[in-house]
């Protein structure tokens, strides 16, 4: 057995955890999936209904236990509940997203927008409970204050973002993925090292009253998938 710092102990093998289930019971249960995980929307109008910290925490372990490059994790989850954190970072994206729709957006870039109704305005920033702020971290820093090199870091990190969002779903929360462009700021304003990039911001609560989403389509299967 080894320690590596911030791991669980691990090293040798162990048997599978495994539940094997027969075909219509895997099939009903992976149309049961879609069909929870085809409910999900992005939603940008958030009620100030709070979260206990409770639920955000096993999302965030939920994140955690995506599978990752060498089982690196190479990841840190900011949550943020305080108003004045929320407030901080609600000015700072304005400004760049003021910017960016302004100036920096092509006509390009500013149609494939349109449908979704979006500008430079975000007050979910402040309104929704909590704002998850993923950040990847680049490479690691050994017990020496060494560089550990990280693999596959985007890839590693976009899966569990997509599982946190998944939770928070089957949690009954909403969700929004942010991206303001640039979005360094996040940095200073989480007291995260200039190792860790941050990826999004995930916005988490309940949706406001009322709340309206763009009408979009998904692609069928077949637009979608091949099978050879
Ligand atoms: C990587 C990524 C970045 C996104 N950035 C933003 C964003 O900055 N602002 C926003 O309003 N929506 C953002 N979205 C949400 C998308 O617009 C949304 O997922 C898409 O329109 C599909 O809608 P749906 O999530 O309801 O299926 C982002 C989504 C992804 C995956």
């Amino acid at each position: 057995m080894s320690a590596r710092p911030g791991l669980a102990p691990s090293g040798g093998f162990e048997p599978l955890a495994f539940t094997a289930l027969d075909d219509a019971e895997g099939l009903a249960r992976a149309e049961a999936f879609r069909a929870a995980m085809r409910r999900r929307r992005t939603v940008r109008d958030f009620s100030p209904r709070p979260v206990p910290r409770a639920v955000i925490e096993a999302a965030v372990m939920t994140a955690a236990s995506a599978p990752s490059g060498a089982n690196q994790q190479p990841w840190t989850f900011a949550c943020i509940a305080d108003p004045a954190v929320k407030a901080r970072i609600r000015a700072a994206a304005e400004a760049e997203e003021r910017e960016f729709y302004e100036h920096r957006a092509g006509p390009d870039w500013l149609e494939a927008l349109a449908p979704l109704g979006t500008d430079w305005r975000k007050p979910f920033l402040e309104v929704a409970p909590w704002l998850v702020v993923v950040f990847a971290q680049r490479h690691g820093i050994g017990p020496t204050g060494r560089r550990v090199k990280h693999y596959y870091v985007p890839e590693s990190v976009g899966i569990a973002c997509g599982l946190l969002i998944a939770a928070l779903h089957a949690a009954g929360l909403a969700t929004l993925t942010h991206t303001p462009a640039p979005m360094g700021f996040l940095n200073a304003l989480c007291g995260r090292p200039e190792n860790e990039k941050p990826m999004m911001i995930v916005v988490a609560g309940h949706p406001a009253e009322g709340c309206q989403v763009p009408r979009i389509g998904k692609k069928t299967l077949s637009e979608v998938a091949v099978f050879l």
